[in-house]
């Protein structure tokens, strides 16, 4: 890739992260094994060829089917540390990581169980290895809003620790306002708010996350390029997108790379970022996906130093923190 060097070089923050899409099949067989739960395939090749989508929801099939061997607070540790390790490779210096409680809980396993596990390993990172963390609580969409409630209630203990909540899961059909409650009280209660919006969704998906509900970000957010009046309001009020290249490609939410939204965004003066929300599933962690949109687009130098900038501009990082990387 013709900044490759560049890239590796440029300290990024990641925020777009679902901790469960970064669960590598050799690590799944591994824990499947140790747990002695039967999982559908035996090599690393079948696995690879099951990964094979074309749209969101055949994606989100083998997702939770594969997270359905993670049982223990070992289990979650081991699967956070291995992507913290990983993202030290691509000199990812701070990570915001999403995690879908929901998608344990409502299979027997503890939400402590999960979060202990997670944060356990989200502090050493921070401490081995100098990347500083921060965890955001996702809703699935597909569940009910009452169902969202009962998480808000069960993860009380725990609220301190995080920066925000998301929502995601199944888009079409869910719009965010069928959650308006759910997200107010989590602004009450000082949460950010995170939503995917406008990834299969209609823009209507993303001015109901911006508009009604009072969204800090929107991820993925692609479908914005559709309505003139909400490109408008996403430059002014300089609200980050969390853009997911291969993600993109994968699911099929573009044909070709080149189709991405990312250079129109950059040039319309959006406040867009790279990230990588499944590496395991989508072919590649943040480096890739920056090579490949960078080559794809043929971004300049300067536009990929300006989106690890942007980057750190649109994390939850104080200030202070922030003004460091920029
Ligand atoms: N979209 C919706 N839900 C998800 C995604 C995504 O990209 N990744 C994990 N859950
Ligand atoms: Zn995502």
């Amino acid at each position: 890739a013709k900044h490759a060097e560049l890239i590796a070089s440029l300290p990024k923050a990641e925020l777009h992260l679902h901790i469960e899409g970064s669960f590598e099949p050799e690590m799944m067989m591994q824990i499947a094994e140790r747990n002695r739960v039967e999982i559908p395939f035996k090599t690393l090749e079948e696995a690879k060829a099951a990964y094979n989508f074309s749209n969101l929801q055949e994606f989100l099939d083998l997702y939770y089917q594969g997270m359905n061997v993670l049982r223990t607070e070992q289990d979650f540790h081991d699967l956070t540390w291995a992507y913290l390790k990983r993202a030290k490779l691509d000199n990812v210096q701070h990570v915001e990581m999403f995690y879908d409680p929901q998608a344990h809980t409502g299979r027997g396993v503890a939400f402590g169980t999960v979060t202990e596990g997670i944060l356990s390993a989200l502090k050493q990172g921070e401490k081995e290895l100098g990347i500083s963390s921060m965890l955001i609580m996702s809703f699935l969409r597909h569940l009910s809003e009452e169902d969202g409630f009962a998480l808000l209630e069960e993860s009380k203990p725990w609220h301190d620790k995080f920066v925000g909540v998301g929502l995601d899961s199944s888009e079409v059909g869910h719009p965010p306002l069928k959650f308006e409650r759910l997200f107010a009280r989590c602004r009450e209660l000082g949460f950010k708010l995170c939503l995917h919006a406008g990834e299969e969704g209609p823009p209507s998906y993303v001015r109901e996350a911006l508009l009604d509900i009072g969204a800090d970000r929107i991820d993925h957010g692609n479908r914005s390029m559709e309505d003139a009046g909400l490109i408008e309001i996403l430059r002014d009020t300089q609200t980050p997108l969390t853009n997911c290249p291969l993600s993109n490609l994968a699911l099929c939410v573009i044909d070709d790379l080149k189709q991405s939204p990312l250079k129109a965004q950059l040039e319309a003066g959006f406040l867009v970022t790279v990230n990588s929300d499944d590496p395991a599933y989508f072919g590649g962690y943040i480096n890739r996906n920056y090579e490949q949109i960078s080559d794809a687009l043929d971004l300049s130098a300067q536009q990929v130093v300006q989106l690890a900038k942007n980057s750190f501009t649109a994390s939850f990082l104080p200030e202070n923190k922030r003004s460091h990387f920029i």
